[in-house]
């Protein structure tokens, strides 16, 4: 055993130290997400979490559980809120030909039902007094009225995980009153669609920073091999 473990340590396979590096490195989503709410926390961005795209709730419940760890040493973020937004139906029909492009994704694909992703939130420990549910398709639901029925005022950390240059068009239009003075956004797909300027989110960040002159974004940190994210500045 001990020769063994000699081995590994002094001429180790490349399979063996891959398989060290998954077991011991945090996953870089969850590097991410620390690193996004340490900013917002030490730079007091104060504002809540809004998840665009969150299927059965993986990041939602990263990001929960990594916003009650910020919370231990810095209470800047303690009157945060999360927001859950889905059409807890999955992809939508993708219609046109840049979404189609490349065939990476399928109508329907990511489909959980809201009652599921909130068990899923209950099981994992998240306090869902804090969270709400907005169901259905962006195109419909984001508009002006869900704006007056939500007591958001301002975002801290938007994660914008779903998938589509065309579903990404109206969260951007959606999100932008809720821009602070250091907001951070995270692009879950940026390099999707091989890493393409004029498709996916790329396309849409890039036309929203157009319609919208008073904000602009500083690139932030990328993490594993598609997400990528910014701090916006009001101008
Ligand atoms: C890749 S999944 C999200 C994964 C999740 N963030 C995670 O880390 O596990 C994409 C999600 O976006 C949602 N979605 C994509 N386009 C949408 C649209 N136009 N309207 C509503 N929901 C949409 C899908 O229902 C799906 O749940």
């Amino acid at each position: 055993m001990k020769q063994l473990i000699k081995k590994i340590f002094s001429s180790p396979s490349l399979r063996l130290r891959l398989f060290f590096s998954y077991v011991f490195h945090p996953h870089p989503d969850e590097v991410m997400m620390k690193e996004a709410f340490e900013f917002a926390a030490h730079s007091n961005v104060s504002g809540d979490y809004l998840e665009f795209g969150v299927w059965k709730g993986r990041s939602f419940i990263r990001a929960f559980h990594t916003w009650k760890y910020i919370l231990l040493n810095n209470r800047n973020l303690s009157g945060m809120n999360f927001y859950a937004f889905d059409s807890f139906e999955g992809l939508p029909e993708i219609t046109s030909n840049e979404d189609n492009a490349t065939g990476e994704f399928k109508k329907g694909e990511y489909s959980c039902s809201e009652e599921e992703f909130i068990a899923n939130l209950k099981n994992a420990g998240v306090d869902t007094a804090r969270v709400s549910t907005i169901k259905g398709w962006y195109d419909k639901v984001l508009n002006k009225e869900t704006r007056a029925r939500l007591p958001i005022k301002k975002a801290s950390v938007i994660y914008v995980d779903a998938d589509l240059y065309e579903s990404a068009v109206p969260v951007l239009d959606f999100i932008t009153d809720y821009v602070a003075d250091g907001t951070v956004i995270v692009f879950d797909d940026w390099y999707c669609y091989k890493g393409r300027a004029d498709m996916g989110e790329q396309k849409a960040f890039s036309e929203w920073l157009s319609r919208n002159p008073a904000i602009s974004a500083l690139q932030y940190k990328q993490f594993n091999w598609k997400g990528n994210s910014f701090i916006l500045h009001r101008n």
